[in-house]
């Protein structure tokens, strides 16, 4: 694959996904339901954490240097729920990108991928 033609690129590089985590996470913090779980997090490092995360995801240049997802979200009290209604902005964020609709449920099937790890149905070690 050229690297044009990775998602990575159709979002818009660096600065695609920096908008794209910028207004996904605006929408996630407007959730009175999300909200909370983000209370006294330090969200200047989580929204970086994330913007390597969705580059690496979407064959972007980037490596992730974060905790493993399952680690990082472990003992959190994340319900099947919640994931669905983060999911649901992230869907909508995508939407409002003008990215083609193979792309955007592209991204969906990536992000949605690692879901179990979220919810703690699989353990630390994997
Ligand atoms: C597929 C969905 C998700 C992905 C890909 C994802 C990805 C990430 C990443 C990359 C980090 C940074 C890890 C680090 O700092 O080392 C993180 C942290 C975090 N995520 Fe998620 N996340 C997802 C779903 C959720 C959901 C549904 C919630 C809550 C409703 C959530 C709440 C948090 C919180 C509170 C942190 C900060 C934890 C801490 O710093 O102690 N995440 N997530």
């Amino acid at each position: 694959m050229s690297e044009s033609e990775t998602l990575y690129h159709r979002v818009g590089g660096e600065a695609g996904v920096h908008d794209l985590i910028g207004t996904f996470y605006q929408r996630v913090f407007a959730d009175p339901e999300l909200r909370p779980f983000f209370e006294g997090i330090e969200l200047e490092k989580l929204e970086r954490m994330q913007r390597e995360f969705f580059a690496a995801a979407l064959d972007g240049p980037s490596l992730y240097t974060g905790r493993p997802i399952a680690e990082a979200h472990y003992g959190l009290g994340i319900q099947p729920k919640h994931l669905r209604r983060y999911l649901d902005h992230l869907l909508a964020t995508l939407e409002s990108t003008g990215l083609s609709e193979d792309d955007v449920y592209g991204i969906m099937d990536r992000i949605s991928r690692i879901a179990d790890e979220i919810t703690g149905t699989t353990s630390v070690d994997g």
